[in-house]
């Protein structure tokens, strides 16, 4: 099986890292535009595999995409980083062009791949793709629920003083601060989070995780890596080993939930055909407005890049 990650970046180098040690396939190829930083970045972490035991080829290239013909998924995370006071909307230009042209070159020399896109903004870079690559959408997709979701379980571990592995969530919507968590479908060990933690308290974690990129760029003066780059590389070892995991993945909704041509998180079964199901939950009215603001959220971007053709 072969990988190809574009944009050796922080978040890209991080998920060929765990896509190697994870041995989720037998070869990654890292592309970057930046001469030397792909081949740079490849190359320290093959040098890792004697030291963490794996055997993963790890290689790099700057812009040759015929290195990565024939890849079975692709994971796109070259763009810009947000800066402390950007939201993740203010990229929309550079990011575009750059999502575009990638995507004309993976689907050039992977035409049979599944994408998954992680670039910000996430959902209309993931509709940019679509544009450019007219995959259907079970073939493409994009990277935010996991890393979302996951925030809120940290914060939600901490708070309840638990292991992080034993909390369940799902969340939908765009990635932004219009995110949907839904607290109905948490739980803790089988447990109803409800049942666990105060309301208040509860408030408190879904607000921190709506913001949690906005905390981090604020820390850092860039965005995360280390989850969002784990986060994409689980997506991969999902489909690579057909594993049918049920995630929060940006798809393209054609109904679902009453919403149309919009791209929008919602819990998917992954496997070997890339999204082999949408999982359409019960909403309440609440949580059914809540999934509206932020469809139209959405849209209001994807009209801004329609308008930028
Ligand atoms: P970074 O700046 O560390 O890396 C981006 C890399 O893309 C750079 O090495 C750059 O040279 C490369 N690049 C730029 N244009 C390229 C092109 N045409 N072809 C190949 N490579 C190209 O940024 P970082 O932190 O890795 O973030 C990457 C993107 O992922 C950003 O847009 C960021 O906002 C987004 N992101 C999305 C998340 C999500 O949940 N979906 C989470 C974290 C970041
Ligand atoms: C994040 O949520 C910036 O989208 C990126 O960390």
């Amino acid at each position: 099986m072969k990988v190809t990650v574009v944009g050796a970046g922080n978040v890209g180098s991080t998920c060929a890292d765990v896509l190697a040690y994870r041995e989720v396939a037998n070869e990654v190829v890292l592309v970057d535009i930046k001469e030397g930083i792909a081949e740079g970045k490849a190359l320290d972490i093959w040098e890792k595999s004697p030291i963490t035991q794996y055997d993963t080829r790890t290689i790099g290239v700057t812009n040759d995409y015929t290195k990565t013909a024939n890849s079975n998924v692709v994971v796109i995370t070259s763009g810009l980083p947000r800066k402390p006071g950007m939201s993740r909307d203010d990229l929309i230009e550079t990011n575009a062009g750059i999502v575009r042209s990638v995507t004309e070159n993976v689907v050039k020399h992977s035409p049979d791949a599944i994408i998954i896109i992680v670039s910000n903004p996430l959902d209309v870079m993931t509709y940019q793709a679509h544009i450019t690559s007219k995959l259907p959408r079970t073939k493409l997709m994009g990277m935010a629920g996991i890393l979302d979701t996951a925030r809120y379980r940290s914060f939600l571990a901490e708070a309840l003083n638990v292991s992080p592995k034993d909390i369940q969530a799902v969340l939908m919507g765009g990635h932004g601060d219009t995110m949907v968590p839904l607290p109905r479908y948490t739980t803790v060990g089988g447990i109803p989070v409800t049942e666990l933690i105060d309301e208040e308290k509860l408030n408190a974690i879904i607000q921190r995780t709506k913001t949690g990129g906005g905390e981090l760029v604020k820390l850092m003066g860039t965005s995360a890596w280390y989850a969002p780059g784990a986060a994409a590389a689980q997506m991969v070892e999902a489909i690579l080993k057909d594993q049918r995991r049920v995630f929060p993945v940006c798809v393209k909704l054609e109904g679902e939930y009453g919403i149309k041509d919009c791209y929008l998180g919602a819990p998917v079964i992954l496997g070997k055909n890339g999204i082999e199901k949408i999982i359409e939950l019960e909403l309440n009215d609440e949580e059914k407005e809540m999934l509206e603001t932020s469809r139209k959220h959405v849209v209001e971007v994807m009209e801004v890049l329609d308008k930028m053709k």
